[in-house]
């Protein structure tokens, strides 16, 4: 399009940039939330040390960046889109709200919050711990003709860069079960969440509908990773994908990890037979 790449600011935060990996973080609390304990975790169904993962679930960004939203078109023939937007849906933000997207990679949740707040939002916040993610997000931003209302930001989850109630809202879409401690993902949250602020959280979740999860096993460990091969020249990221899918926390007990960090009014929306699940608490 011949406009300049480079037109948005993208803000590293503390030791979790490109250069220095993340593991080496002090900031990160060690513990053994959504690992099967010690000092190791759960990288797909490999078991590796906790001070690997994040650079690990690295690696698998960097890989997939180029290709990651074609990636996703194909392999929920857009179905995403449909998921994302009853997201969106439930959480409606309004323009005057400051909202945080944790993991929010390319920014397409950013985008289709901002489309619904219109002209008055206030800029979206994008945290990603993955600095390729968001220079294909912040390219496609300049591409779509925006070249403000985005703030787009390299942090952890685990570590938000952000003082404490500093949001009306915050979202993480497929990004929970990429992080190696979900329940300090999940105080991160709370945290940085205002007192009557929200938490959404889209996220795979446990197929409910029976003879449908063999199907989708199926389709995850044979179809996916072939997908990734061809289009995106790395079957191993998605071989990864299918098998996070599989290790993550089920709708019960994500639900009760909310509760445990302090969110109120928990509900959980399930999305085609459970395939997805959208999570949602309050901070009262
Ligand atoms: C499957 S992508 C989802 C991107 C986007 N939310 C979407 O729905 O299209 C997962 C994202 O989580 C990011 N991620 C993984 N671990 C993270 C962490 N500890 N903190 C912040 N982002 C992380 C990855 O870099 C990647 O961009």
């Amino acid at each position: 399009m011949g406009v300049k790449r480079d037109f948005n600011r993208l803000v590293h935060y503390g030791p979790q940039t490109m250069a220095q990996p993340i593991e080496s973080d002090p900031t990160i609390a060690p513990g053994p939330q959504g690992a099967p304990g010690g000092d190791t975790t759960h990288f797909g169904y490999r078991t590796v040390a906790e001070a690997e993962k994040a650079g690990m679930v690295r690696e698998v960004f960097d890989a997939v960046a180029p290709k990651y939203d074609l990636m996703n078109d194909l392999m929920s023939a857009g179905i995403h889109r449909l998921w994302k937007g009853a997201m969106i849906d439930w959480l409606a933000p309004r323009a005057g709200q400051s909202i945080v997207d944790v993991a929010g990679g390319t920014g397409d949740i950013a985008f289709r919050m901002l489309e619904r707040m219109g002209a008055a939002a206030l800029p979206v916040t994008i945290c990603d711990i993955n600095a390729e993610m968001l220079n294909v997000g912040r390219n496609r931003a300049i591409d779509k003709g925006r070249l403000d209302g985005i703030n787009w930001i390299c942090g952890n989850a685990e570590a938000l860069p952000f003082p404490d109630m500093s949001f009306d809202a915050c979202t993480i879409a497929f990004g929970l079960r990429n992080v190696t401690h979900i329940d300090q993902a999940i105080a991160e949250a709370w945290r940085v969440l205002k007192p009557g602020g929200r938490w959404i959280c889209l996220e795979f979740s446990k197929v409910l509908v029976p003879m449908l999860d063999k199907l989708y096993d199926a389709y995850s460990f044979r179809v996916l990773p072939w997908l990734g091969g061809v289009v995106a020249g790395d079957r191993e990221a998605y071989r990864y994908l299918a098998e996070s899918i599989r290790r993550f926390p089920d709708q019960k007990n994500l639900a009760s990890r909310m509760e445990a960090a302090g969110f109120a009014q928990v509900k959980v929306r399930n999305l085609s037979g459970g395939i997805a699940a959208i999570h949602s608490g309050w901070r009262i």
